[in-house]
């Protein structure tokens, strides 16, 4: 029988992914608990983590693209937030706190002029933050950011089943900061598609249909979730992750797959870190 270590079969899926550089990056205001006007931004350090993660992905085979960062939007570097691309269409965002809302009329321009329509939802709703597809489905995180409104919204948009996620820790006010895809599943992936989450970041009911829908879970503890361990983008293979979310670290090792430490602590202070950094493009 060969060791989990073997990395048995993972396979990694070159990716596209849609990234904003931190020129204008800090906290000015305080919209989850993670941020603080009081704790001073490395504006330096912001810029040399996140090109550290742009390099990796690079490294590993995956296609990077650029928008432009814009003076006065300094949580723009968040590219996740601003859409959910599945099959090349494109299903915009509508911010909850207005100091963000601008961020998306900037994110519609760069799609529109690489040849996507962007869909522009009725309800509040922050794109890959709340939305995260897995195994066929869309899992949808509400609570704090997105609207419930917005799931049959993306339902209807993409007629992907799309499963409602109740979130209840302010800590953890996107969904991508309690769960993230491991694999696809299927043909592309090695078995079922697998997801790893953190279950106290859930309501009791919400727990449930996690347990149902993926019971090989990969569980974190609050300590890999408080360190962002669970705002991870994985290839398939190669799981690009914060190099403090160490016992998830060693989960992951053990479930054959790559870990790739990058660390944004920088962003963590924002309340963000690698996926909330990064939009992927699918087609
Ligand atoms: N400061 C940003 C906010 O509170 C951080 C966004 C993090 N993005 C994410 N996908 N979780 O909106």
């Amino acid at each position: 029988m060969p060791t989990s270590h073997d990395g048995p079969g993972r396979k990694a899926r070159p990716r596209r992914y849609l990234v904003c550089e931190p020129r204008y990056f800090a906290v000015q205001y305080a919209i989850n608990p993670w941020m603080s006007q009081d704790v001073p931004v490395d504006a330096a350090r912001a810029r040399r983590q996140w090109q550290t993660l742009v390099d990796a992905y690079g490294a590993h085979g995956h296609a990077v693209e650029n928008v432009k960062p814009v003076a006065g939007l300094p949580d723009m570097v968040f590219a996740a937030n601003a859409a959910l691309v599945l099959g090349g269409r494109v299903f915009g965002s509508s911010f909850h706190a207005p100091q963000r809302r601008p961020e998306s009329a900037e994110y519609e321009t760069w799609f529109k002029e690489a040849g996507h329509d962007v869909y522009r939802p009725e309800s509040l709703c922050e794109g890959e933050g709340d939305l995260v597809p897995a195994g066929g489905l869309i899992l949808a995180g509400t609570g704090f950011r997105t609207s419930r409104a917005a799931h049959a919204e993306v339902q209807e948009f993409f007629g992907v089943p799309t499963v409602g996620l109740q979130l209840v820790d302010p800590y953890f006010y996107h969904l991508d900061t309690a769960l993230f895809p491991l694999d696809d599943g299927g043909a592309a992936g090695s078995g079922p598609a697998n997801i790893a989450y953190y279950p106290d970041a859930f309501s009791a009911g919400s727990r449930e249909v996690l347990e149902r829908l993926f019971p090989r879970a990969v569980l974190a503890t609050r300590d890999d979730a408080m360190a962002f361990g669970l705002n991870s983008v994985s290839d398939g293979r190669h799981v690009f992750i914060a190099p403090q979310a160490t016992h998830l670290i060693d989960q992951l090792a053990h479930e054959g797959y790559v870990p790739v430490p990058v660390d944004l602590s920088e962003f963590h202070k924002a309340g963000g870190g690698i996926k909330c950094c990064t939009q992927e493009i699918r087609s």
